[in-house]
C-alpha cells in the first residue's frame, strides 16, 4: 500500500457509500461521516447488505465481508476525520457546502494530509483556494454506482502537487480503479461529454422527436448503451445534471450548454429522478 492508511469519506449517500465499501474491501480503514444520523445509517445498511449480497453471489466469501465490514466505522462529528490520512468528500454537489467542508476539514486534519473532492464539477481550484493547503488538495471523481464502475477521474486543480497527485493515483488504483487525468475546466473530460448528450435527449423529447421509451431504446440498441440517456439521467438525479449543465453553462459560456427548460421544468416539480421515484420514468 502506499502511506494512506486510514481514509474518511465525507456524506453518506450514493457516492459516498460506494466509495467507503470500495475503500474498505481494498484494505483501508474508513470513516464514513454524514451530519444526517438517518443518512448515515441507511448509507452503513447498504453497504452491510451490498457485501452480504456478495457472499450469497460468490463474489468474496463471508470472512471478506466481515473483515471489509469492520474496518468501517461511522460518525456524526467531523472532528473523528482529524487523525485521517486522506479524506474523500463525496457531499451534496453545492459550492457553498463544498467549500465549508474543505474550510472545516483543513482547519481539522493533520498538515500532510489530502484532501480529495468526488465533485462532478465544481472547480478543484475553487476548492483548493479556500483551504491553507492548495498543493494538497485534487479531484477524485468516481462513477456511479462505484462499486462496479471502473473509472477514477482525477482531477489537478492549479496548485495541486505533483505528489498528491501521484498518491491520489495509487488510491485510486488501490482500490481497483482506472486512473484518467483530467485538467481542471468545468465539467472536467466525463461531464463534458456525458451532460451534453444527456441534456439534448431532453431537448429531443422535449421536441416531441420520440417518446422516452424510445429515446432510451434507441441509445441502448443503436449504440449500445447499458442504460438510455434519460434514464440515465433518472439514475444520476436530475437536479445534479440540471446543475452541472449550469456549471458548463457559465464556465464555458457557450449556448450549446444552455439547459433544456424541460429539465428545469422537472426539477422545479421535484422530480428528481430515481430517488424521488418519478423523473423522466417512474420507479
Ligand atoms: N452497488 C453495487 N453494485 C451494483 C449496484 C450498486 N448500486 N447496482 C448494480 N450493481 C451490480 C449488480 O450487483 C450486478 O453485479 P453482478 O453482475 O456481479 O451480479 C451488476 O452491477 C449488474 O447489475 P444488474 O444486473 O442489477 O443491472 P444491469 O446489468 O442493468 O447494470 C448498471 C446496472 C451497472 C448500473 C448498468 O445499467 C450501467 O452500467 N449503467 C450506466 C451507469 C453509468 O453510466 N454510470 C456513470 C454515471 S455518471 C457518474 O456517475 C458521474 C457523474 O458525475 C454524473
Amino acid at each position: 500500500m502506499d502511506d494512506i492508511e486510514t481514509l474518511g469519506v465525507v456524506g453518506a449517500g450514493q457516492m459516498g457509500r460506494g466509495i467507503t465499501q470500495v475503500a474498505a474491501q481494498s484494505g483501508y480503514s474508513v470513516m464514513m461521516f454524514d451530519v444526517h444520523e438517518k443518512g448515515l445509517e441507511m448509507g452503513y445498511e447498504f453497504i452491510q447488505n451490498q457485501l452480504a449480497k456478495g457472499v450469497t453471489k460468490g463474489k468474496w466469501d463471508q470472512r471478506t465481508a466481515t473483515e471489509s465490514l469492520e474496518r468501517i466505522s461511522k460518525s456524526l462529528d467531523m472532528s473523528d476525520l482529524r487523525d485521517c490520512d486522506m479524506v474523500i468528500e463525496a457531499a451534496t454537489e453545492n459550492k457553498a457546502i463544498k467549500f465549508e467542508i474543505f474550510r472545516n476539514l483543513d482547519n481539522l486534519i493533520k498538515d500532510e494530509a489530502i484532501l480529495a473532492s468526488n465533485t462532478s464539477s465544481i472547480s478543484i481550484t475553487e476548492i483548493a483556494a479556500v483551504t491553507d493547503r492548495p498543493g494538497k488538495i485534487a479531484g477524485m471523481h468516481f462513477m456511479n454506482p462505484v462499486p462496479v464502475m471502473k473509472l477514477v477521474e482525477g482531477i489537478r486543480g492549479l496548485e495541486t502537487t505533483e505528489e498528491t497527485f501521484n498518491t491520489v493515483e495509487t488510491v485510486a488504483v488501490n482500490m481497483g480503479k482506472i486512473f484518467v487525468k483530467a485538467n481542471d475546466v468545468p465539467g472536467f473530460a466525463v461531464n463534458r461529454i456525458l451532460m451534453p448528450m444527456i441534456n439534448e435527449a431532453v431537448y429531443t423529447l422535449s421536441e416531441g422527436v420520440a417518446s422516452a421509451e424510445d429515446i432510451d431504446l434507441a441509445m441502448k440498441l443503436g449504440c449500445n448503451q447499458p442504460m438510455g440517456p434519460l434514464e440515465l439521467a433518472d439514475f444520476i438525479g436530475l437536479d445534479t445534471c440540471l446543475s452541472i449543465m449550469e456549471v458548463l453553462h457559465e464556465g464555458l459560456g457557450d449556448t450549446k450548454y444552455r439547459p433544456c427548460p424541460l429539465l428545469r421544468k422537472y426539477v422545479q416539480a421535484g422530480r428528481l429522478g430515481r430517488k424521488t421515484k418519478k423523473g423522466f420514468f417512474e420507479y
